[in-house]
């Protein structure tokens, strides 16, 4: 492989699948996985903890300088998040959370605080990076651009399955339920609103298994590089 830096850009709502398949291809390829939602979930988490409204764009944005956002790869290529040097990979991943993310998300002060962090993986690594916009605002010239979806009832079943795994006792009713006013949400903001780029390659995953959409991407890796 050329020492010249490749990036995937993987777009797409909540439970498409993306982080699963990023990950695995970003494994076969020997890239980096990027996982931009777990930044944004970090900046939900601190202004949860804050006692701060993550709809109020001034109140978000008064936090942001305070914050000390890192993330690092452990072996297996997991990536990990860290708020003032505490982990908080896990705490990051609830219902709750998932709503702040998405909340804070729509504030552009914060997107504009996470850009170069996201840009910088992207000048230093080859990467597969997951997220709403980065086919369209963060790498608009990636090698390769994906948006993947899936039907809402397909992508709910999928989180309750992950849920459930991890011993939350949610309903598939209110899964479904938090989800579509996720997508609401991250569609229609004003500042950098989940959509497909132009020149992305659309990818239904709603009747493959994730082996399936998991060599449909590589295939397309491989024709790029
Ligand atoms: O991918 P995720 O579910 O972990 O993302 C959590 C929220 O973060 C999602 O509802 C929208 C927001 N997000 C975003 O606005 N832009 C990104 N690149 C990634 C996530």
């Amino acid at each position: 492989m050329s020492d010249r830096r490749f990036s995937v850009a993987i777009d797409g709502p909540s439970g498409a699948g993306k982080s699963t398949v990023a990950r695995a291809v970003a494994a076969r390829c020997g890239f980096i996985y990027v996982d931009t939602g777990a930044i944004y979930r970090t900046v939900g988490l601190a202004a949860r903890r804050a006692g701060v409204d993550p709809h109020s764009g001034p109140a978000v944005q008064a936090l942001l300088p305070g914050l000390d956002i890192r993330f690092d790869y452990g072996s297996d290529g997991t990536q990990r998040m860290f708020l003032g040097g505490e982990d908080v990979s896990k705490a990051i991943r609830t219902p709750e959370i998932s709503m702040y993310a998405s909340a804070v998300s729509a504030i552009p002060a914060v997107r504009a605080f996470l850009l170069d962090m996201q840009r910088d993986m992207a000048r230093a690594h080859s990467v597969v990076m997951d997220g709403r916009d980065i086919g369209t605002v963060v790498l608009p010239e990636a090698d390769l651009k994906i948006f993947l979806t899936a039907s809402l009832r397909a992508r709910a079943g999928r989180r309750l399955a992950e849920l459930a795994a991890k011993g939350d006792p949610s309903t598939m009713e209110q899964v479904q339920q938090d989800m579509a006013k996720r997508d609401e949400q991250d569609e229609s903001r004003a500042a950098a609103p989940l959509k497909a780029a132009a020149d992305a390659v659309l990818l239904d995953t709603s009747d493959l298994t994730l082996e399936q959409s998991i060599n449909a991407v590589c295939r397309l890796v491989e024709a790029r590089l």
